[in-house]
């Protein structure tokens, strides 16, 4: 058995309690000069000509929408396999959203599925590079524009992913970026608008400088509660602490992934979304450009030994030449089971990463299998910065055994292969997966 190694980690670097400690000295912990270094560069860094920061990923979405002006009753379509916050968002601001499923392979919307979706009072639609995957969006952004259409890309998972060597982010009208806790690139909670176009850009700026910044008891609330994670995630508090607990919810047949997912994202999400972001935070974020890119090719290795070593029958997504790897997913057909016997060995793995959006808002899943089936049998494995390269071989080679010890039978609906693993199901196994007009991540 590994020693016990968390799926998560917390992108901290060393010395940042000491700069934010300089500005509460300094009396500039929330307001100060960083905010507009820090989005200048970050724009540089994306490659586009406009950034606005904001206190949250959802409230930079829903200052790009404000700023575009969409008419009551306007439908922004978006894929069914997203963070909830984003139809929730569209919801609060009086839209429609629309559900497109999702493409297995690139975990983007298919083109097809945007095309058919769009009526006359299509306003936007919502491209998300979800898990750090480049999702296709050229063919998007064309249809789009012949429509009047806008597009905006949600990079909430995709800082540091290039498509074609260029940023995700400025193929679109607009895109936004979270900062949160759990992100490789975070800002104990944070986000980020990013336009290439000035009209645009002013508008969303107007509309975030109208917003308070957060106070400083929300502040603390964030960096306080981004320690405690980042604790709760590293040795000695996972292996000792956290891990016991998680084996014995698992033993007693409760979902564990869903105490531990609620316990750790609430004290970040009370905190008001609607905010600027402070000058600590925007000071963090500078030093976070520093560092992302190290981060991120720490992240590329690992996932490339897992690529390596991880047997051919087990599926996973394509995650093309750019993408950063945030997270490594893999697919089983029996993920509950599996991820239990990767626990007992000291491995955890993360499910219901992205939620139903269309069954959260009393949609019928059947509608939108691929989602459906994309939340039953992902499993996102460990491979953040933080892990070693023996630790990720540790970690394929029991993917690589339990994988192939959950197996049903032969007659079983993974049919056995040769090589000793699961016959990859993913897209092919897909019910009524819109494979018409995928576009290849
Ligand atoms: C794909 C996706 N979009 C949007 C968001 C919203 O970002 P935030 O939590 O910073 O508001 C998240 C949050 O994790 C996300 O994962």
């Amino acid at each position: 058995m590994i020693l016990p190694v968390s799926r998560r980690t917390v992108s901290l670097y060393p010395g940042e309690w000491l700069d934010i400690a300089r500005l509460a000295a300094a009396g500039e912990l929330v307001e100060g000069e960083c905010e507009r270094s820090f989005a200048a560069r970050f724009a540089r860094y994306v490659g586009v000509e406009h950034a606005v920061p904001t206190g949250t990923g959802r409230f930079a979405l829903s200052a790009i929408l404000r700023a575009m002006g969409p008419p009551p009753g306007g439908e922004v379509i978006m894929p069914a396999y997203e963070d909830l916050s984003v139809p929730q968002e569209v919801r609060g601001l009086g839209l429609v959203p629309v559900f497109a499923d999702v493409s297995p392979e690139s975990q983007g919307v298919g083109v097809q599925g945007v095309l058919d979706r769009m009526t006359d009072r299509t306003v936007a639609v919502v491209v998300a590079h979800l898990f750090g995957i480049a999702a296709g969006i050229d063919a998007i952004v064309a249809a789009a524009r012949g429509r009047g259409v806008k597009v905006i890309e949600d990079c909430a998972h995709a800082v540091g992913t290039r498509r074609d060597g260029t940023h995700v982010g400025g193929a679109g009208d607009a895109a936004f970026f979270s900062f949160h806790s759990t992100k490789p690139f975070m800002t104990f909670g944070g986000g980020m608008a990013v336009t290439r176009d000035p009209e645009l850009a002013a508008r969303i700026r107007a509309l975030v400088e109208a917003s308070p910044y957060p106070s400083r008891a929300d502040l603390l609330l964030r960096v306080l509660s981004t320690y405690a994670l980042a604790a709760m995630t590293s040795a000695p508090a996972f292996p000792l602490g956290v891990f016991p607990v998680l084996l014995l919810l698992d033993r007693l047949g409760v979902d564990p992934v869903g105490v531990y997912d609620r316990a750790f994202r609430r004290p970040v999400s009370v905190a008001r979304t609607d905010v600027r972001l402070a000058n600590a935070q925007a000071l963090v974020g500078l030093r976070q450009l520093d560092r992302v890119d190290g981060g991120l090719e720490r992240r590329r290795a690992n996932a490339r030994a897992l690529d390596a070593a991880l047997g051919a029958g087990i599926g996973r997504p394509d995650h093309g030449e750019g993408g950063n790897r945030y997270f490594y997913i893999i697919f089983d057909d029996d993920a509950p089971r599996l991820r239990s016997r990767l626990l007992r060995r000291g491995v955890d793995t993360g499910r219901g990463l992205m939620r139903h959006c269309p069954a959260a808002f009393g949609l019928r899943p059947e509608d939108f299998p691929n989602t459906t089936r994309m939340l039953e049998t992902s499993l996102q494995v460990p491979a953040h910065e933080g892990l070693t390269p023996r630790a990720m071989a540790e970690i394929a080679a029991l993917i690589n055994r339990e994988a192939a010890g959950a197996r049903p039978g032969p007659a079983g609906p993974g049919a056995e292969r040769p090589g000793g693993h699961r016959e990859r199901r993913w897209p092919a196994g897909a019910p009524g997966a819109a494979r018409d007009g995928i576009i290849p991540p």
